[in-house]
């Protein structure tokens, strides 16, 4: 398989991220933060600040640059655009912007500014906020905060459960968590004649141009945002950030490039990460292990912005599995925490720790194994809808996975290896299949090369070697004639590299695009005075062909003094969206070895099979589930953003905020069941880039079960939760 294109230039450090880019006369802008979590700025001194060295200028709430309002693109609501009022919601929040001829100069003079509070009890506990939690519609479509679906004649989930012969009820919590991308968000912008240009890490450079459009009260034509390379994103990148806002305002205010970083400490807080939750799950069965009653109610933490709830419920419930009754509840604690948004798998992730595990406490009380439950639950399409899956592979996943992992020799209780108590689990990870609009404009060139490009983004999840496989499976030619390109807002709109869209959205577009540009060609070879005037063509091998004739696309170019063709091509949801629901599958396995002295856990094999449609290039599909799969592990083991009482976070860097190491992880096994999914996007493939986390939070958990006989409830489980 094809490695990533734009690998070396990683690895060789010449792929220049946002921060990279470098503009004569650049100027530097560092953030400042509020150290409090919840009140009113009632006077900030900068008189230190302005006179010290380099300082250019001091931006604060009370002396701004004054930004418009701007609209959330799909989500309703407004996005918060930093120092346009002196309310403080949380700790960490930037309160100020510090422009001077060096950054060591603005970080310097920030560190002068004196700020007066009026301090407001900051509320920070989301099981505090539980009994008076809003009920919380849920993005991205503002669907309705509460579902239920009962069968005929059953009143109501309680009667639904009391009349289960097995139940089984829990609460699960999982911990506030960050994307902490390598790359910190940053900017470097620049006004000229055409307008301002913004070099920033992104999704989909057309959603931050849009904002910085608006805030800054300009045309969108005007903001170009230019993002070829992004060092991570998962969700965290997908609108404009504080540097964004604040270097495109003082560059146009102070006729100067602005670059501005956020420090790793900033990061957690300056920008959104994902909500904690609670959840509340009761699952009630027959003796064989059919579901009559699923109810899943939920809590998220969010911002006093409410921007955004974490879907758990309805990410998980009412898909995963067919019940005969159902009910969901999605609530939202708001808090003086920064605020959350989407990251990798929002919803699923959290959601399946919960369903998952509590799966796994039914099977138990079952005394059933627990795929055989899942196999007897296997949904046909989500709850509530008539429409079905359009491809559903979970119980080859679910065999082969089992076969693979050798699954045939658990025990129930676990077994010991001297010192060690082994244990199994496994969980089912589902995350939906979708598309964004998407066009690509495809460009032949006359030294037989062909251009692939789309504004969308490659966040390091391998879009851009995708592009250039299907782009040369779609042109009939070798994969070294095709030059792909993203991370331009002026390049044609390109999806989002966001809700694991991008391989099917790009994909698509790129079949439809090629059969343009292919028609262009042809029409180019028979016009008058051209070397196939008149005569039927054909195209193969990314030749022109006519009887015993061809020429390349090339050659064909350069005989009609052309240096380039080119046509574009879009695609987005359409109909099929009225006849199927769309998902990938999978399942996860996982063995853990728990320490009898020292109860450590150490996950010690770990396999995921999956069903995601046709995968285009295995290694780089394998790489992005393996990150979902070593970020499950995260999450069940490590991860957990700690909130002191006063709003503070605890461990706002990555000597605190745990993350595993290569010694935390063994061999990762994933493994595809390719089965093309053509009745979603002509290209067959569903997704890859979140679901590789999903189940594997609960397969950890179940493992550790299995193991020591200790249920743990919460992520990420610690030592102290197994003595
Ligand atoms: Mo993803 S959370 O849609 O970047």
């Amino acid at each position: 398989m094809p490695s990533r294109v734009d690998g070396p230039l990683k690895v060789t450090g010449r792929a220049k991220y946002g921060a990279d880019n470098v503009v004569p006369g650049t100027v530097h802008g560092y953030v400042v933060v509020s150290t409090i979590a919840h009140g009113e700025i009632t006077a900030m001194d900068v008189t230190a600040a302005r006179n010290a060295p380099g300082v250019i200028a001091v931006y604060t709430p009370l002396e701004p640059l004054v930004m418009q309002p701007v609209q959330m693109p799909m989500f309703g609501g407004e996005w918060w655009v930093p120092l346009q009022d002196k309310e403080v919601i949380y700790h960490g929040q930037p309160i100020g912007f510090v422009v001077a001829e060096t950054f060591e100069q603005a970080r310097d003079a920030a560190m002068t500014i004196e700020v007066t509070y009026a301090e407001r009890p900051a509320a920070t506990s989301i099981e505090d906020g539980m009994d008076t939690a809003e009920m919380a519609p849920v993005p991205p479509r503002n669907a309705p905060p509460e579902i239920t679906a009962l069968a005929d004649g059953v009143e109501s989930i309680e009667d639904a459960l009391a009349a289960s012969p097995v139940v089984v009820e829990g609460t699960y919590s999982t911990a506030t968590q960050h994307h902490v991308a390598m790359e910190p968000h940053s900017a470097v912008a620049v006004w000229d004649a055409d307008g301002l240009t913004v070099y920033t890490g992104n999704q989909a450079a057309m959603f931050p141009a849009a904002q910085l459009a608006q805030a800054l009260g300009v045309e969108e034509a005007r903001v170009r945002v230019v993002n070829p390379f992004v060092g991570g994103a998962f969700g965290g990148k997908a609108f404009a950030s504080a540097p964004a806002f604040l270097a495109a305002a003082a560059a146009r205010d102070l006729d100067r490039p602005v670059k501005s970083a956020l420090t790793r400490e900033q990061v957690f807080t300056a920008t959104a990460g994902r909500a904690g939750t609670i959840q509340k799950v009761a699952l009630g069965a027959e003796r064989d292990g059919t579901l009559i009653a699923v109810r899943h109610d939920s809590w998220s933490s969010t911002g006093l912005d409410r921007a955004f709830t974490e879907p758990t419920s309805h990410s998980t419930s009412p898909e995963w599995y067919a019940t005969q009754n159902l009910a969901i509840t999605q609530r939202r604690v708001p808090l003086n925490v920064p605020p959350v948004t989407f990251m990798r798998a929002p919803g699923e992730a959290p959601g399946s720790f919960a369903l998952e595990s509590a799966m796994d406490e039914l099977a138990i009380a079952l005394d059933m194994d627990p795929i055989e439950l899942r196999l007897r639950n296997n949904s046909t399409g989500p709850s509530g809808h008539d429409l079905k899956w359009s491809s559903k592979y979970l119980d080859e996943c679910y065999r082969i996975g089992a076969d693979r992992f050798g699954w045939a020799s658990r025990s129930p209780g676990g077994r010991e290896d001297g010192d060690w108590l082994v244990g199994m689990g496994m969980a089912t990870a589902m995350f939906p299949a979708g598309r964004f609009p998407t066009t690509i404009r495809i460009t032949f060139r006359d030294d037989d090369t062909a251009e692939v490009a789309t504004g969308g983004a490659d966040p390091g999840t391998g879009l851009l070697t995708v592009m250039g496989l299907i782009g040369a499976e779609s042109l009939d030619i070798g994969p070294d004639q095709v030059k792909p390109l993203l991370g331009d807002s002026v390049l044609p709109p390109g999806g989002m590299s966001g809700g694991s869209t991008a391989t099917a959205s790009v994909s698509s577009a790129i079949m439809i695009a090629a059969a343009q540009a292919i028609d262009e060609l042809t029409a180019l070879a028979t016009s008058a005075g051209a070397p196939f005037e008149g005569q039927e063509v054909s195209y193969e091998d990314g030749r022109v062909v006519a009887g015993g004739r061809s020429m390349t696309f090339g050659e064909l170019l350069r005989a009609t003094n052309r240096m380039s063709i080119s046509a574009t091509g879009s695609s987005a949801p359409g109909e099929e969206t009225t006849k199927h629901s769309f998902s990938s599958f999978g399942a996860q396995f996982v063995e853990v070895r728990v320490h009898k002295w020292t109860r450590e856990a150490r996950v010690s094999r770990m396999l995921g099979v999956f069903d995601a449609g046709r995968i285009i290039n295995e290694k780089v599909a394998r790489s992005q589930i393996m990150g979902g799969m070593i970020w499950g592990i995260s999450a069940a083991l490590h991860e957990s953003l700690d909130i002191e009482a006063n709003g503070r976070f605890a461990n706002a860097d990555l000597a605190g905020y745990l993350v595993p190491v290569n010694a935390d992880i063994p061999e990762v096994d994933v493994h595809f069941v390719q089965y093309p999914d053509t009745l979603h996007n002509p290209s067959g493939a569903k997704g890859v880039g979140e679901i590789g986390v999903v189940g594997m939070a609960a397969a950890v958990a179940n493992a550790i079960y299995n193991a020591t006989g200790i249920r743990v409830r919460h992520i990420p489980i610690m030592i102290e939760d197994l003595l």
